[in-house]
This record gives C-alpha cells, structure tokens and sequence, in this order.
C-alpha cells in the first residue's frame, strides 16, 4: 500500500489516480473512476481539474461516477461538486432524488463497468468511509439494495444515505482513500495502524453489513498531518476487536417506548450500592443490551483484573507499580499485600500520626487558617472535599487551597492570611511539581520574613513518597506524612493527602470518609456484575462511547458543596482512561475515556442546559441529589430536588410540538439519577469509590493502563526549556515559528 502524508493530501491523492487513469487507458483505451464521500469529493475534484494533472490525462476517455447521497440532482449547481469545480470531464452524477435513493443507486451502479479502474474513499470524522456509517440504525440494513454493487442505508441520522456496495468497491482495480483534514486524518492513521503493510482493515463500517468485518484492499492513502504510522505497523488491541464487535448490537427502541413496553422499568433498572440509590432506568439500555455489555465485561476479564488489583499485582504496568488505593481505607485488621508485604500497618501508621496531628491543630487555639499547596491529585480531592463537607467543617479552622502557579492564587491567600495562625500543608507526591515547590517557597519566605526561619518548623507540615526531597526543601520529615508510589495521584484524597481536609473535619468524620469509601469497594468486590453499581455504570458509559458515539458526560449534582466535584472528577476519569495505546502499546481504534465536565445544578440550568435540551449532540448526564440539605432552608431544597427531578424527566421524554418546532423538546435524552440520604463524609466516600471503581472497569474494557499518565510529561518538558528562555538572549528559535513567534511577543512585552 502506498501512503502519502502531503500538506495538500487531496492533490497527493489527485496525482496517484491521475496515474492510475492513464495507466488503464494506455492498457484498455478507456478508463473509469467512481468517486465517493460527500465532502471529500469538492477537494478532490479540484486537485483532479489542477493543470499538473489534468494536462496529463486524456479525460475525454474517463467516465467518472459521484457515488454519494449527498451529490446533488442534476442542476443544483450549488450543491454539486463536479460542476462547482468545473470538471474538465463528463461526469455521471448520481440521480438520488429524496423519495426513492435506493432505485437511483441501483440503476446508477448497473449502468457502471463490471471493473471500475479507481474507486476513491472519503473518511468520515467518525470513521465511516463512502457512505457507509460505523453505526447503523438496525432497521437500516432492511433497505441495502437488492443489488448488492449499491449500497443503500435509509433514514441514518435522519438522512438517507447511499454509495457503493462491497462488491464495487473491492471488485475494482484500485482504491484509494483521501482524508482531508486533522480529524479524518486520524481515523485513517488508526486504520493504518490496524492494518498490515497491505491491508487496511475496515472492519468498523462494514461490520454492520457482514458479521465479522469485510477488509477493504487500500492501494494508496493520502492525509495531512498525521505522521503515527511512522512508528511502524501495530497489532491490533485486542479490546478494539471486543469492542468493535458492539456496531452489530441494536440499539434499543426509546425510552418512552421502553417506559411503555416494560412497567417495571423504574423498579428493575435500579440498583442500590450501600448507601447510593443508583437509577440507571433513563439509560438507553434494555435488557438484550445488558447482555451484550455483561458478555464484554466478562470477556474483558473486568473480574480478573479487579481481583488483580486487590491482590496488589503490579497492573499499572508502564510504571511497575501495584494500584493499592483500596488499602488506604481498609480497617486495620484487614490485609493488602503489595511486592510481599501487607501494606495495611502502614496505613494506619499514617492514619495514626494524622489523627494526632489534627488532632493537636484543632485544639491549638493559635492555628486558625491552613492552606494547603498543591496541584492536580494534592489539590482537587482534599479542595473538593473541604467544600463538600462544608457543614461537618471546625468552626475555628477554615482551609485555603493554592494549586495554580499564576501568582494571584497565592496572593489572593497571602493577603487574607495572619502568619503567626497560618499552617502550611506543603503536599505532592513527587516533591517535584513545580508549580507546588514555587508556591511553597513563596510562601515560605513570606513566613520567614514575618517572623524568622525558625518558624518553618511550626508552620510548614509535607505529604509526599519522597522525603528526601521534602528535607532538602527544608522541611523536618518529622513534620512529614507519608504515602506510597502504589497511590496514583488523583486516588490519592484518603491518604495522607487528606491532611487538609482532616484538621478540618475531624479525625472521626475522616474515618468515616474512609468508611464510606470502603463499603463501595466491597460492593465492588462482592456484587455480581449484574448488581454491580460501579460496572452497571461503566457498562452504560462504554455503550455510549463505543456504540452510540456519545463523546462526553455531564456530572450534574444538585448540591452547591459538589461545586468542585466535576473538576476532580476530570481529574479521575480523563487523567486515568484519556490513552490511546493500550497496556501492550498498540493503538486502539475504538474511543476511551470520554470528556467529563459538569456544574451543580440549579445554575447549570440556567446555563448550558439549552445545549442538552435541544442541541444536536447527545450528552449523558449523571444527576446527584439527596433527600435531605445540610442546611436548615427546607423550601430551598425541595425547589432544588423538584429541578433535579424535573430535568431528568425531560431530557427523557421530551415534549413534542410539531406546531412550534424551537418548543419541540425530543427527548430520549439519557440520564442516571444518583440518590443518598444526605451529603455526609461516608457519602462523599461512597461516591468517589463509585467513579474510582467506574474508571477501572472503563480502564479494563477500552484496555487501557488507568493508572498513568505519561500524557503531561510533553508540555512540562517544554514548559521547563522555555522558563529561561523568556529572559535570556539571543531570541530562542528552537520551536516552531508560533511558538517562537510568542515568546518573542512576550519578551517584548512582559
Ligand atoms: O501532572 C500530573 C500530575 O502528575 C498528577 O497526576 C498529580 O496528581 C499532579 O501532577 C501533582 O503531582 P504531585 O503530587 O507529585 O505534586
């Protein structure tokens, strides 16, 4: 196969079929090409028409065909590629009319040469390629053509789509794909890497239409932009081949429809871990489609590894490290072996000295502001969690969070802080984060110029792995909590890492944080996976991400103190499933992680609820409520729930108004409504595990590694080469002119 990377790709592509053209016409006197894809087709068009190329091809003896639903019916100039590029050559456009595209396929692709010299394929940004769509509705495939040469799905996405079948396709002389653009690009690069050197394995489209996947014999690709396949052919992941066995599972009727059909619906789909009430019954899921997800999760070994991880094996395996979280909130007679040795003791050895040491804040009358500095896993768990469990907080003792190394975050701190009543709780794993040691030494010298060097010793406490690091920062390890490099990060808010949110909530309320993370990880462990609420959730986040394409995942709680709870959990699941390679290296080609993002409600509402309404994408939602407030406003709270309630119900079914098509609210919206007693520390535990055990699942079915997270390591590698070259001379010219370009723009300017 060949493959071009071109900054113009469509010429690239013009200039491999110019030659094929000429070489069938010097052999047979005449040739033929058939041009598929609705966008690509204009690009390539136009590169066709390009003298360089057209002077060397003798059109007059060229049938060209457009194969696309979306090439328009004779006349519309506007909408047709080959007249709007004035093709040198007669072409035979397709005569898809809406009412019958099926008919006009048929007869256009009979009309056609038995052999087609050159087929070309446009790739669509979801991975389709001609026409053929990665997901297609079940009843489409009961209108393919009789002739199987045309291909006709009806009615996908609500837009009849048509183009040429399998036998065409494979049957002609020599295809070639063109991606125009960076998000085509990369699904071309994911199928090369799929690929052998001449093979590309289009098993993702054609799936639908032959169980087990029809391979499309690629002679030539052409893209801008991507460069992957350099890093030489792959093997194919095997969860990508799990995964893509999911385009042949039918998506479910409608919600309504499935209201409808089934009464116990709302009583079947809801399952209770520990203390969550967990409704998943406005999923878009059935029972068939539980089977199917159930079938993957047991096939992905979702078991295997999960019993992996709790028996301490070393599955973050890029970094060698075991993934002990879980140990971090067992009670002290239970065991968590890691490399050999239980790791509970120290665990609670930790716990101990913390308690203690809160202990001994929460009575000392002079500590009155802690500010915690860290960043990422050292700042999100505890900083979301101080404002989650606002109503359990020390009435004397509040707690700042200062993570971001733009000055204003320590200096809007420093401005309200007294430093003879200001601890320091200087936390991050490594000891290594820049951001975290420059807001440390900041605030250290603006200690000691208060009130001399002597005072670190009173001020500054660390949690970090590395307490070598923490003794050259100058901090005493006797004022050190400890952890260990089997705690990612971002899993990392029940370890010593939670200091901050210790002092301010108390040693017992703490335990009971832990508590409540604890008794999720036994649902985990225990539940079958049928009853299993961490892998119900995951399952149905997978069947978006991988079957119905659903990109993205608003996290919804209708609580203000869950304020920050989206933002650590972007944290969890991005940081953790945001790969695309999997534990062995090789690419996948079905999507991982998705995009999280979330505010509380009621203010979402107000603001970009709109867009979930009554926009185009579909975007499932996580709502988070509880029966009662942490706080004495009763009519507050039940408008609160009455909205919780109210939008769960409407995204699901919607409101037609066929009269007034901008009041016209669809519905089948998807949503799980998350329900607890009240927002307290063994709640707040609860739901963390919840999402934590979520990411694993995910993590184990996309086969990916959850547990690293080599992705930031780029922009801090550049970021620590362009710090000194801000100030110092000559000009750097070691990056791309943009960024050259900027960082001459503010040397100028700073
Ligand atoms: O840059 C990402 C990251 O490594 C996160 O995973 C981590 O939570 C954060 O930086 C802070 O790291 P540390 O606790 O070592 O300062």
């Amino acid at each position: 196969m060949e493959i071009c990377v071109a900054d113009d790709p469509a010429v690239a592509a013009a200039r491999f079929i110019a030659g094929q053209l000429r070489q069938a016409i010097s052999d047979r006197g005449s040739a033929s090409l058939a041009v598929s894809g609705g966008s690509t087709a204009p690009s390539l068009f136009g590169a066709l028409r390009d003298a360089a190329v057209s002077g060397e091809v003798a059109w007059d003896r060229v049938d060209v065909w457009q194969v696309d639903e979306r090439i328009a019916p004779d006349g519309d100039a506007d909408r047709n590629a080959a007249q709007l590029t004035d093709f040198p050559a007669a072409v035979h456009l397709m005569p898809v009319t809406a009412d019958d595209p099926a008919q006009a396929l048929v007869g256009h692709a009979a009309a056609m040469p038995e052999v087609l010299d050159v087929v070309h394929l446009g790739v669509g940004d979801d991975g389709h390629t001609a026409s053929w769509p990665p997901t297609p509705h079940p009843d489409a495939l009961a209108a393919l053509a009789s002739d199987e040469r045309a291909f006709v799905i009806d009615e996908f996405n609500g837009r009849k789509r048509a183009t040429l079948g399998p036998i065409l396709v494979n049957g002609a002389r020599c295809r070639v794909v063109l991606a125009t653009g960076p998000k085509k690009a990369a699904v071309l690069a994911r199928w090369i890497q799929r690929s052998n050197d001449e093979i590309l394995d289009v098993t993702l489209p054609i799936g639908a239409v032959e169980p087990g996947g029809t391979h499309i014999f690629v002679d030539a690709a052409a893209a801008a932009g991507f460069d992957d396949y350099r890093h030489g052919p792959m093997s194919t992941s095997p969860a990508s081949e799990r995964l893509a066995k999911l385009s042949n599972a039918p998506v479910t009727p409608t919600l309504r429809e499935m209201f409808a059909d089934d009464p116990d619906r709302a009583t079947r789909f809801v399952t209770q871990a520990v203390g969550l009430r967990v409704d998943w019954s406005k999923a878009l899921v059935d029972d068939a489609t539980m089977t199917e997800l159930l079938a993957l999760a047991r096939d992905s070994g979702v078991e295997a590894r999960r019993d992996a991880m709790f028996a301490g094996e070393h599955i973050n395996n890029t970094e060698d490290r075991a993934v002990g979280h879980a140990a971090l909130r067992m009670p002290s007679d239970a065991s968590f072996v890691v490399d050999g040795h239980d790791v509970v003791p120290d665990v609670h050895g930790v716990l101990d000295a913390m308690t203690a040491f809160a202990e001994r804040v929460r009575a000392d009358e002079s500590i009155t502001h802690v500010v915690n500095i860290g960043i990422g896993g050292s700042d999100l768990g505890p900083a979301m969690a101080y404002d989650a469990l606002r109503a359990f907080r020390h009435e004397r003792i509040r707690c700042s969070f200062v993570s971001n190394v733009g000055g204003e975050d320590i200096a809007s701190v420093l401005a309200t802080s007294d430093p003879a009543s200001t601890l320091f709780v200087i936390a991050s794993k490594t000891f290594g984060t820049i951001e975290t040691l420059t807001n440390a030494r900041t605030a250290r010298a603006w200690l000691t110029d208060a009130l001399g060097d002597a005072a670190v010793a009173e001020h500054f406490v660390a949690v970090s792995t590395n307490a070598e690091r923490v003794a050259e920062f100058g901090i005493d390890t006797a004022n050190m909590f400890g952890f260990w490099d089997w705690v990612g990060g971002r899993y990392s808010v029940d370890s010593a890492i939670g200091l901050s949110l210790m002092i301010a909530i108390g040693p017992d309320r703490f335990a009971s944080f832990l508590e409540g993370f604890h008794a999720m990880d036994e649902h985990f462990l225990t539940a079958p996976l049928e009853e299993n609420v961490p892998v119900i959730m995951a399952l149905i986040g997978v069947w978006y991400a991988n079957r119905l394409g659903h990109d993205t995942k608003a996290v919804l709680p209708y609580a203000n103190d869950l304020a920050r709870f989206a933002a650590y959990l972007q944290q969890l699941d991005m940081e953790s499933n945001g790969k695309s390679v999997d534990v062995d290296g090789n690419r996948i080609t079905h999507d991982s992680g998705p995009i999280i993002w979330g505010e509380p409600g009621t203010n979402g509402q107000h603001a970009f609820y709109q867009l979930i309404h009554q926009g185009t994408r579909i975007i499932p939602c996580d709502f988070i409520g509880f029966a009662k407030g942490n706080h004495p406003y009763q009519e507050h709270h039940d408008l609160l729930m009455s909205n919780m309630f109210a939008q769960s119900e409407a995204l699901a079914f919607g409101r037609s108004n066929e009269a007034e098509p901008h009041r016209n609210f669809e519905g089948n919206r998807p949503n799980t409504v998350i329900l607890a007693e009240r927002l307290t520390p063994s709640v707040l535990g609860q739901l963390i595990a919840l999402y934590e055990h979520i990411v694993h699942v995910q993590g184990t079915i996309w086969g990916v590694n959850s547990y690293d997270q080599w992705g930031v390591e780029l922009g801090k590698e550049l970021a620590n080469q362009i710090t000194p070259e801000l100030l110092g001379e000559p000009t750097p010219d070691a990056h791309d002119s943009s960024t050259n370009a900027l960082i001459a723009w503010y040397r100028e300017h700073r």
